[in-house]
């Protein structure tokens, strides 16, 4: 059992053959923490890690002291773990060990997403109780190692066992302190159709932060942050990587307190909330992710790919290969009739495509986004025959059919505004903020939690659907909970969250074959709590090719290419005008769950052959694509380059295979030629190289042929067999290298 308790040096050891997590009881009986890092042996004493013991907090005794749920009011002046309004008025707590328990497996957590186990003997788990005495505040502090994947996941329960209420005031999922650094923090930032940027920064004394607090875990900051060594790369040096399973407000806090420690804190954001704990009542906490990497940053990706891809996804399509699908949103956008759907559907079934997708506006009277949200009764104008006959058509050429929701919002111009004006979210007295033209329900209400439900079961259940993007296109504001009384009102943000995993978890569950797609106004939601229902997620609402690198990069850091929503949309392109080679569209989104966002009837000869072989190609090679091991080589932030080229690259479990993705925004004059080195291969395999598309570049001919994995990780492919090279590439260049390892070596020299 990778769980050791040691009963003379009062210490616990959690450990896997990639890391060790050691914990300690001081003599004070304060919880603390020895150590997280690489392995350690096991059957070894560790206690002396801490130097210092604690037996009171007098005299500024915690210098340098690590601790693993830590306090405020006694002695530790750190940003706390938990901090609590005590019947008294006190705000002084002090958590003290009151035993422990290492059980097999993982228990599920009550109302959230959580990593999970199949078998119990995958991992164990550690729970550790704390107890405040003077006011009955109890936490269960849980841990669980997992013996085959490089992560420990750490959440906690908040009880009280006092006779008086109590309220949260502040409760981390986990709370780390690591050694003084020095440190950077990386962060994935940005806004709506930028998410998720690759963003570093020097951690120095005093507390760096990244939070939400729009209801969403939102487009500015995704729920996650990561410590590395100054220096580190993608393949070198020593990472923390934290990641929250949360979908809600949150925060990610990351402290040098210039005495030698560094605390990272990631939980439910602190800000505006509260929970009131009656007697006898319980908090559960979300769950937080930590892994750790000797190999930098591509070693904190390939431990978040391989845990979330088989052991937080969840359902029929976790391991399914998923379907090649069109969305009709940027094509025709609301004004389309089931004539023109059809009709794009019969081009769209010709090249290939495997899944037909409905978004916004079949519902109500929306022709625009001013109208009927909360009215999920198909618009007979617009499709006559109802779903079910769209769906069955679009099933007769051939294709599944799948539909857009946004099942948690109303419309001010909606039927069901007008019955129930009190389930759209307002504070009393004040007026409601619209954001795209509309409101959003009251998610904290059981009321409309299961009318949310019933609706959603009753629109799946009406066609024949393998497939739902689940949208949330707005921010709350005036947060109110309309059945809170004004002490709970700080739960509202939270118990809208536990509405939503409530409906997605019943949902889910009952309709297991459909393929569950979520959306926040493109990537807004994109987070490891929704992963849990929806194994991909629309990554963005920018569909441009070159905007799309640095948000595949950055999201990349923690989510795999299974995850990733990925479309070729026409161009000009609808977000940044920007024109970019049909084959530079598809080699971008190949990296993801690929389809497309166009109207194929606008399409040229030309294009539509040419995306016959894209959509091909891809199913060649899907499922590489969907579940290889992913690699970062070249960024366009944060990586290697000057911003102007990116390179990544998939490899099949085996290594037998490889797709590498080069791509240059600008075309230089003269620029130097340049080798691209890759990584994960096999060295002593013999690859034949070829190129995509083979378009007559010299690249191709120089490439083509077999090359030694050695060769291709050291010295590397090559970037330019002429000079002048660029003249005929023009801007937003792409190349696909295919990498297939040979049986019989060797492989006859290239020409
Ligand atoms: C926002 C999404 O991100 C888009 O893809 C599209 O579904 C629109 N909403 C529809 O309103």
């Amino acid at each position: 059992m990778p769980i050791e308790w040691n009963a003379e040096t009062r210490e616990l050891h959690l450990f896997n053959g990639e890391m060790s997590y050691l914990l300690c009881l001081f003599a004070s009986g304060h919880l603390g923490h020895l150590y997280f890092g690489g392995p350690l042996a096991a059957g070894r004493r560790y206690r002396h890690l801490q130097p210092h013991d604690l037996e009171t907090f007098d005299n500024g005794a915690t210098d340098g002291l690590g601790f693993e749920y830590p306090t405020h009011g006694s002695g530790d002046f750190r940003a706390p773990a938990l901090a609590l309004d005590l019947a008294d008025g006190s705000p002084a707590l002090d958590l003290i060990y009151a035993g422990h328990r290492i059980l097999a497996g993982k228990a599920p957590l009550a109302g959230l997403p959580a990593t999970y186990v199949e078998r119990a003997a995958e991992a164990d788990t550690l729970e550790v109780d704390l107890r405040d005495g003077p006011s009955g505040a109890e936490v269960v502090l849980s841990y669980t190692i997992f013996r085959d994947h490089a992560a420990l996941c750490r959440s906690a329960r908040v009880r009280n066992a006092g006779a008086s209420p109590l309220t949260v005031r502040c409760a981390m999922s986990a709370s780390l302190d690591l050694d003084g650094g020095p440190w950077d923090m990386l962060q994935l930032s940005g806004r709506w159709a930028h998410e998720r940027q690759l963003v570093g920064r020097r951690v120095v004394q005093g507390s760096q932060s990244i939070e939400s607090r729009r209801g969403a875990s939102s487009h500015q900051q995704n729920p996650f942050v990561a410590l590395e060594r100054p220096g580190a790369t993608e393949e070198t040096g020593e990472a923390y990587g934290f990641s929250l399973v949360y979908s809600g407000n949150f925060l990610a806090d990351v402290e040098a307190d210039g005495a030698g420690t560094t605390r990272v804190r990631i939980g439910i954001n602190p800000a505006g909330f509260s929970w009131r704990l009656e007697a006898g009542a319980e908090l559960q906490l979300p769950e937080a992710v930590l892994v750790r990497s000797d190999r930098g940053r591509g070693g904190l990706s390939d431990a978040y790919h391989r845990l979330y891809r088989s052991r937080l996804a969840r359902g029929a399509w976790r391991d399914r290969p998923r379907p090649v699908l069109i969305n009709n949103w940027e094509g025709p956008y609301f004004g389309f009739s089931e004539a023109k759907l059809l009709e794009m559907g019969e081009v769209a079934r010709e090249l290939g495509i495997e899944l037909f997708v409905l978004d916004d506006g079949w519902f109500g009277e929306r022709d625009s986004d001013t109208t009927s949200l909360g009215d999920w009764t198909v618009d007979r104008r617009k499709l006559p025959g109802g779903l079910d006959g769209l769906a069955r058509q679009i099933e007769a050429l051939g294709m599944k059919f799948g539909l857009w929701i946004e099942p948690e919002m109303v419309s001010p111009k909606s039927r069901l505004f007008a019955q129930h004006p009190e389930w759209a979210i307002a504070a009393p007295g004040r007026r409601r903020t619209q954001i795209r033209n509309q409101y959003v329900l009251d998610l904290s209400r059981p009321d409309v939690v299961e009318w949310m439900h019933d609706t959603i079961s009753r629109v799946l259940a009406s066609a024949p659907l393998s497939y739902v993007k689940w949208d949330m296109n707005r921010s709350i504001t005036e947060p109110f909970g309309g059945l809170l009384p004004a002490d709970r009102q700080g739960e509202f943000f939270h118990r809208y969250m536990l509405g939503v995993y409530s409906v997605y978890e019943r949902v889910t569950a009952r309709f297991p074959e459909i393929l569950f797609e979520s959306c926040a106004g493109g990537g807004g939601r994109f987070d490891p709590g929704l992963l849990a229902y929806a194994p991909q997620a629309w990554t963005s609402d920018d569909s441009d090719a070159i905007e799309r690198l640095g948000i595949q990069w950055g999201t990349s850091l923690v989510y795999p290419p299974s995850s990733m929503g990925a479309h070729v949309s026409a161009v000009p392109n609808h977000q940044v005008g920007r024109v970019t080679p049909l084959a530079t569209r598809a080699a971008v989104a190949f990296f993801g769950v690929f389809g497309y966002e166009l109207d194929p009837t606008a399409l040229s000869a030309d294009e539509r052959a040419a995306i016959a072989v894209q959509i091909a190609f891809y199913k060649q090679h899907r499922d590489l694509l969907q579940a290889g091991r992913f690699l970062r080589l070249i960024g366009p932030a944060g990586g290697d380059g000057d911003g102007n080229e990116t390179a990544w690259m998939c490899v099949s479990d085996d290594r037998r295979r490889a797709i590498v993705g080069f791509y240059r925004v600008l075309q230089r004059p003269a620029a130097p030629a340049g080798r691209l080195r890759l990584r994960g291969l096999d060295p002593a395999a013999v690859y034949r190289v070829s190129t995509w598309p083979d378009d007559g570049d010299p690249v191709d001919r120089a490439n083509a042929g077999a090359r030694g994995g050695d060769e291709l990780m050291r010295a590397g492919l090559l970037l330019a067999a002429e000079r002048g090279h660029g003249t005929r590439r023009g801007d937003f260049w792409s190349r696909l290298f295919v990498l297939e390892a040979g049986d019989a070596e060797p492989w006859p020299p290239s020409p």
